[in-house]
Formats: C-alpha cells, sequence, structure tokens
C-alpha cells in the first residue's frame, strides 16, 4: 500500500502489510494475531514523520474516534478524547463547550493520540499543562496501563513514549483538565497580543484560538496545499556560556531563557542565518516564511528531505557550533 496519502510530507513509500484500527477492539484483534507479531509501526495524523524507505511490516493506522465531559467539578473540567481525534477539530470542540486550556494550541496537525508523545507545544503553550492523564496498551502485555503526567516524563518535544516506552505502548485515550471558569489567558507569547489587537478583540479562549490560526496560517504552510512536518528540527538548548560566546558575534540570534544555566536558541533564525531560508533543491526545499520548517514541493523523495536536512545541519555546526536535533520522527 501507499503511504503518500497518510503523511503530511506527501513522500512516496510503501508499506508491506496495513491495517487500520477503526475501533479499540480491532486494534486489540491485530496485535494478537501472530503472523504479525514482528516489526510494526503505529500511524496517527503522519503529521510529525519522514518516511524515508518502504516499511517491510505493519502499520497501523489509530482511528478511534469520540470526546465527551467525563466530569465538571467545581473549578474544572475533566475531557476524555479518543487518540484518533484530530487534534484541532478536538481543540476547536472543547472552545464550543466553553472550556479553556487549549486554545494556544489551535491548528497544530496532527491526531490526539501523538500530542503527549511529542508534548506539542505553541505560543507559550505544552499539553503537559492541561494533561490529566492517558490510557494506553502495552504491545508487550496486551495490558491497559494508566499514566499520570509524572509517569510521562514530559519534557521540550520529548516524553517517555520516545525514550523508554518507544514502540512498546498505544495510546489509546487522553484525558484533559480544562477550565469551564477563571481561564487562565496565555497572551504573552510571540505575536498574540498584536495579532489581537489587529482584530480589534478582547483576550477569550474564542479569540485567542482565532488569533493563533492567523498567526499560524500566516508564516506557516498548509500541509494540504505543501507537503510538512510543521517544525523539522527542535530549538536547540545550549549553556548560557556558549550563548553569549554567540551573541558577541551575533548581536542579533534570537534566544529565550532555558533555566538551569542553559538558553533555547531559535533554530528558525540560525537557518536563515546561514543562508537556508527559501532554498531549494529539486522538490525539497526549506519554507521561504518560516525556516524552521522542510517543504515538499510535490515529488521529492523521503531521502531527498533527509539529505537537504543533514546538508543544514552541518551547516548550523559549522556555521554557530551548535547542533541541531530533529524534532521529527526519521523512519
Ligand atoms: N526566526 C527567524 N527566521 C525564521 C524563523 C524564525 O529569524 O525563518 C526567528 C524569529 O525571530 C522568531 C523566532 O525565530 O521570533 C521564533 O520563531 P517562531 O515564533 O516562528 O517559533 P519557532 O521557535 O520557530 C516554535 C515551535 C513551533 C511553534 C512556535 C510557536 C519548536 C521546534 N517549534 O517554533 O512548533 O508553533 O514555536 O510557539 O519548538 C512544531 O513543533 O511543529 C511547531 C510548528
Amino acid at each position: 500500500l501507499s503511504l503518500k496519502g497518510f503523511n503530511t510530507f506527501g513522500v512516496e513509500a510503501r508499506a508491506k502489510y496495513f491495517f487500520e484500527a477503526i475501533t479499540v477492539d480491532d486494534l486489540l484483534w491485530i496485535i494478537h494475531q501472530e503472523e504479525f507479531k514482528g516489526k510494526k509501526m503505529i500511524l496517527g495524523g503522519g503529521s510529525n514523520m519522514l518516511l524515508t524507505q518502504d516499511f517491510d511490516g505493519l502499520i497501523i493506522k489509530i482511528s478511534f474516534k469520540e470526546k465527551w465531559i467525563e466530569k465538571s467539578h467545581d473549578d474544572y473540567t475533566l475531557v476524555s478524547v479518543m487518540a484518533g481525534e484530530n487534534w484541532h477539530q478536538f481543540v476547536q470542540w472543547t472552545i464550543e463547550q466553553g472550556l479553556g486550556g487549549l486554545e494556544n494550541l489551535s491548528l497544530i496537525p496532527g491526531n490526539v493520540g501523538t500530542a503527549p508523545v511529542q508534548n506539542i507545544g505553541a505560543y507559550g503553550v505544552e499539553v503537559k499543562d492541561t494533561f490529566h492523564h492517558l490510557e494506553a496498551l502495552n504491545m508487550e502485555t496486551g495490558e491497559f496501563e494508566i499514566f499520570r503526567a509524572e509517569d510521562c516524563n514530559f519534557g521540550y518535544r520529548q516524553s517517555y513514549f520516545k525514550e523508554g516506552g518507544k514502540n512498546k505502548y498505544i495510546i489509546i485515550r487522553v484525558f484533559f483538565c480544562l477550565t469551564h471558569t477563571n481561564h487562565v489567558l496565555n497572551t504573552k507569547y510571540g505575536a498574540i497580543e498584536a495579532e489581537l489587537e489587529r482584530m480589534g478583540e478582547e483576550p477569550s479562549i474564542q479569540s485567542i484560538s482565532k488569533a493563533v490560526c492567523n498567526i499560524r496560517s500566516s508564516k506557516l504552510p498548509d500541509p494540504v496545499l505543501l507537503g510538512n512536518s510543521g517544525s523539522f528540527f527542535k530549538n536547540p538548548v545550549v549553556p548560557n556560556a556558549a550563548y553569549e560566546k554567540l551573541k558577541a558575534e551575533f548581536p542579533d540570534i534570537v534566544a529565550y531563557p532555558a533555566g538551569n544555566g542553559y538558553t533555547k536558541l531559535a533554530a528558525g533564525w540560525l537557518i536563515e542565518k546561514a543562508g537556508w531560508k527559501g532554498f531549494r533543491r529539486g522538490d525539497a526545499a526549506v519554507h521561504e516564511k518560516q525556516a524552521l520548517v522542510l517543504v515538499n514541493h510535490g515529488k521529492a523523495s523521503g531521502k531527498e528531505i533527509e539529505a537537504l536536512a543533514t546538508e543544514i545541519k552541518e551547516s548550523i555546526k559549522r556555521t554557530f557550533a551548535v547542533n541541531l536535533e530533529e524534532e521529527i520522527n526519521l523512519i
């Protein structure tokens, strides 16, 4: 089966076997089939990966959907959502219910099940901030397990599910703790305040969501129109001393304090400064409005995009002595 339609980069690759789990029972059935005990890969929205070769095993696409309000407490509401729901549609639904906490995470591509894996984040908010717990299927034992926030080891675009739990668990559903009153609005990051001003609206969960959608669509390409996986690299975190040295040489460098003696550098700035913004070789390119995003203009292969990424990494290493790490999963 061709995977072109199942990855937002829109690259061609083939899977030996492909199974779509519409229900949790479908999933339980397939993982117990002796025939497919070998190599497996779990696929959500396909929005955070780059396929660089054919997959010689079974791909399980998680498509079980449903979302509901689990419980309303005096000061918060517990919401439950199945892993196969589209992330943005889920966020929009919470806002329609008058629930706050996810508005800054509007318009992020992908599905709910991969949001905690990656601890997705944008505009000063991360999934971990409203995460309550999740249920995951242990593929080795066939048992369901509960993970509280402290079990997930959340970090910047990082979690237990990318470390020790990698290829071991399938996330089934996620619970979020949202506000129905006294919303905590986060407008300080980036261009949100300026955008609200431009829109002529007061901060609210609805207006912030709209502002975030406007900002994102002005610089991040829509994967339906131009293949991409959002930020290709993480923003590198370096010791303050290394940052001070860079700052002396490049006074306009963009960076944020990361605590504990570390500074987070804007990788988009490094890549742009090194001259890569808008660079194109064949159909593999660096987005012209956001240098942290690599794009596929149509027929680029995963290998070509990977080769471009490697060249960028070497260039950033030479120019700034900084190591860039992929944010996406290379398959
Ligand atoms: N910048 C440049 N040139 C560029 C791009 C960025 O100079 O081509 C500089 C700008 O000065 C800008 C700064 O870098 O002020 C930061 O850029 P931006 O606000 O666009 O955010 P980012 O650090 O590039 C991160 C996340 C995004 C998230 C935004 C907003 C990572 C790897 N990326 O990007 O997440 O939407 O902040 O919060 O942390 C994703 O993970 O896929 C993603 C899109």
